[in-house]
């Protein structure tokens, strides 16, 4: 007979129930997003379908409407009634047992969460600490899997040192991305924010690109160029951006301050001008 074990519980193979055979768990064979609301407003919704719909077709992962996955987030969210709600979803290929090799012939799995979010904007203006790590993802980034491996250690190590995020380094020196957000450099005298270009290196964040948006909106200059811990350690101006906190300001980077330990003014604005920004559109 063939036999399962789940802790301490041994048991027929075959009553072995569909979560513990998801391919999610096996070989993180799926996508994901996170989205957020603000005052039961979902904030870029339209642009996380999108991006969630590619990440599908970029696994081949076939026939999922994504139509029913707005109807089913727009369910959630209601019932869980939070005037800002973070919300996670993902699909994984299937629940069969372990091969490499999918049958084609299953059908996707769905899970999503929706749990409040607590903004605390003066905790979030004093700023965080980053360290640098070696980027150790696969040459896909542009896709938003569920193998987050590398990125889970970077976090670990970046911990360590007492680092709220970790910024992600590639082969070549050039700074790709954080391990869970968008990276950003300001040249304060000319004004010019500086992003890694899109590309296989980087997830396209949403929040970078509504950032970009809002920048150019006040008059900012944005410039989409890969920068080395160096340079990036000599600017005058540092943030990170992710869907579930916006703007963060970075005020020490490997251990060298940043913006004199304070967040920087171009930030501030930039802060400011998406959270008018927010309310405009949601
Ligand atoms: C690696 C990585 N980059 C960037 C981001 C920011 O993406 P978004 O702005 O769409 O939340 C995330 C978010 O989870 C991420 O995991």
């Amino acid at each position: 007979m063939d036999i399962a074990m789940i802790d301490d519980q041994m048991l027929p193979m075959a009553e072995l129930a569909e979560p513990y055979l998801d391919r999610g768990l096996y070989f993180g064979d799926g996508v994901y997003e996170v989205i957020r609301s603000y005052d039961g407003h979902l904030f870029a919704f339209n642009e996380h379908l999108a991006r969630f719909d590619r990440s599908l077709r970029e696994i081949q992962i076939t026939g999922v409407d994504i139509e029913s996955v707005r109807q089913k987030v727009l369910s959630a969210v209601d019932r869980a009634g939070y005037e800002n709600a973070k919300i996670y979803f993902h699909i994984t290929r299937c629940s069969e047992p372990r091969n490499h090799l999918p049958n084609e012939d299953m059908a996707p799995n769905f899970l999503m969460t929706v749990s409040e979010l607590e903004d605390d904007p003066e905790a979030k203006q004093k700023g965080i600490a980053v360290s640098t790590h070696p980027d150790w993802r696969w040459k896909r980034c542009d896709i938003k899997s569920l193998n987050l491996l590398a990125n889970v250690l970077a976090r670990i190590e970046a911990q360590k040192i007492g680092a709220g995020e970790a910024i992600l380094v590639d082969d070549d020196g050039m700074i790709t991305e954080g391990a869970g957000s968008a990276f950003f450099a300001i040249d304060g005298k000319e004004k010019v924010v500086f992003t890694r270009p899109l590309g296989h290196e980087i997830l396209p964040s949403i929040t970078r690109k509504m950032v970009m948006q809002v920048a150019r909106n006040a008059g900012i200059s944005m410039v989409e160029k890969a920068l080395t811990p160096h340079q990036a350690a000599t600017s005058d101006e540092m943030f990170i951006a992710v869907t579930t906190k916006d703007i963060v300001p970075v005020v020490q980077f490997d251990g060298i301050e940043i913006s004199s330990g304070k967040c920087g003014s171009i930030t501030k604005r930039l802060m400011d001008e998406f959270q008018a920004f927010v309310r405009a559109k949601v």
